[in-house]
């Protein structure tokens, strides 16, 4: 029996989905810790192309139970929509459960998220405008709404009144706009739930005895290590914790419970949204890792910024989540590249910083300090071992694994199932 926890290494979008997915194969259940659907996790099946948003990328497989977890805030109208989605390709939800913990995302979550960041203008954060911010700020000033609280009609009434009273106040005050009706957010919100009731559960109690019968379970992780509110580049991040200890808090069992820390990673570097990028390319080598990977977001479709791997963010990522493996991603988008880079460190008024730095106004000094390495012309996306791939493709791995200083268990040649090589197994 093994516990896995997954997380992104960088700002997100690393192929976390495709990973799960091809672990799930081998655990028993899969548990979304945190986020909500500000996550776009893609997964190819066969011909069929899944974006799932919500609900665990373990949903493919018929026999996996499927857990969001407490850390989640839900839009319970979009997990309706994904689930009837789903139901539509003849995917059914038999197996999933929905922490009684889990906080509500409502529509003037949605709306304030959306005015807050019209006002910030040219400092926007440029979130994914689907509410998270104050949906995580309500749960922190304890006025949230809770999945369970939906099951106590007295109880949903009251706190729901109380809620929009309480937001249509910032949104008549501070941005004169009309504010929303509770009546009709409950009708519509028990509509939903009728279909959901049942799977409202307390999960942490189901997670923690399948770990004590010595199942396999794999935490997945939203977002990424640099966009975690702890740990990211603030305030250019999300509002919860994608990080390790996140899955700890975020799904309600101990530190103890979990034996591995994985790190998804792409060969290069992708971040949607405003922030520091400190290996970012603006010109022709952004393009080709635009184009050749299609880098286009899938939850808001926008053009993902593209620039070189980056070690001093890789070694943080290993520290801050307490790595014990890594997956590298999408190699196979690194071909025809005649070389490619690596950013091992970075200069900063004179010094070699290889430590990543708290401070946003540090970062912008920083100038990225490049090994370049031969690249490969060969297609591998075909390539079923270590083996098969061009020997600058091997020397490229080794060469990360040893600037991150950890091992690397899995390596992603293409979008499908089979097109992983695995190193070690994780289960
Ligand atoms: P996530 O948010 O971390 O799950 O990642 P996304 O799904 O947002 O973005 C990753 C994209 O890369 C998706 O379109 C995947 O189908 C695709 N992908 C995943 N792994 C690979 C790979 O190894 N090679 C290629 N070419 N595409 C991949
Ligand atoms: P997955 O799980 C990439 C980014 C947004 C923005 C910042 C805050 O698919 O990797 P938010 O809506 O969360 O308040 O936005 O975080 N962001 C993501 N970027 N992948 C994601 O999810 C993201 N979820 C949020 O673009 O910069
Ligand atoms: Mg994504």
């Amino acid at each position: 029996m093994s516990t896995v926890v997954l997380v992104g290494g960088q700002w997100g979008d690393e192929g976390k989905g495709k990973i799960t997915d091809f672990l799930a194969k081998q655990a028993d259940w899969v548990v979304r810790y945190q986020g909500g659907n500000n996550a776009g996790h893609t997964v190819i099946v066969g011909d069929e192309e899944f974006k799932l948003h919500l609900i665990p990328s373990g949903i493919l497989y018929k026999d996996k139970k499927c857990v969001l977890g407490n850390g989640m805030v839900i839009n319970p109208q979009v997990l309706i929509e994904e689930l009837e989605g789903l139901k539509a390709r003849g995917i059914e939800m038999a197996e999933l459960f929905i922490s009684d913990r889990a906080h509500v995302l409502l529509p003037y979550h949605c709306r304030l998220d959306e005015m807050k960041e019209e006002k910030l203008g040219e400092n926007k954060i440029g979130t994914t405008k689907r509410g998270i911010g104050p949906a995580y700020a309500d749960k922190v000033a304890r006025m949230g709404i809770r999945m369970g609280d939906l099951l106590d009609d007295e109880e949903f009434s009251d706190k729901l009144a109380q809620s929009t009273a309480s937001h249509n106040e910032v949104l008549d005050g501070v941005y004169h706009l009309k504010g929303f009706d509770d009546q009709e957010i409950k009708n519509a919100v028990e509509e939903d739930l009728k279909k959901i009731k049942s799977a409202i559960q307390d999960t942490s109690v189901m997670v923690y005895d399948a770990i004590k019968r010595g199942e396999n379970v794999l935490f997945e992780g939203a977002q990424g290590t640099l966009l975690d509110i702890e740990h990211g580049t603030y305030p250019y991040v999300t509002s919860s914790c994608p990080t390790a200890g996140g899955a700890v808090i975020g799904s309600g069992v101990g530190p103890t419970a979990i034996d591995k820390s994985l790190g998804i990673f792409k060969a290069y570097v992708t971040r949607v949204g405003e922030g520091p990028f400190p290996t970012e390319q603006f010109e022709a080598d952004g393009e080709s890792l635009r184009e050749k990977g299609h880098e286009y977001g899938v939850t808001t479709g926008r053009a993902r910024r593209c620039g070189w791997f980056d070690a001093v963010i890789g070694r943080y990522a290993v520290r801050v989540n307490g790595l014990s493996h890594a997956v590298i991603t999408k190699l196979d988008v690194l071909g025809g590249f005649d070389t490619i880079k690596i950013c091992t460190g970075y200069q900063y008024r004179g010094e070699i910083l290889r430590d990543f730095p708290a401070s946003l106004a540090k970062i912008k000094e920083c100038v990225p300090v490049y090994e370049e390495m031969p690249g490969w012309e060969e297609d591998i996306s075909g390539a079923k071992s270590i083996a098969e791939l061009p020997q600058n493709a091997q020397n490229y791995l080794k060469r990360l694994e040893k600037l991150m200083e950890v091992p690397i268990c899995i390596v992603s040649v293409g979008p499908n199932r089979d097109q992983t090589i695995v190193l070690e197994e994780m289960f």
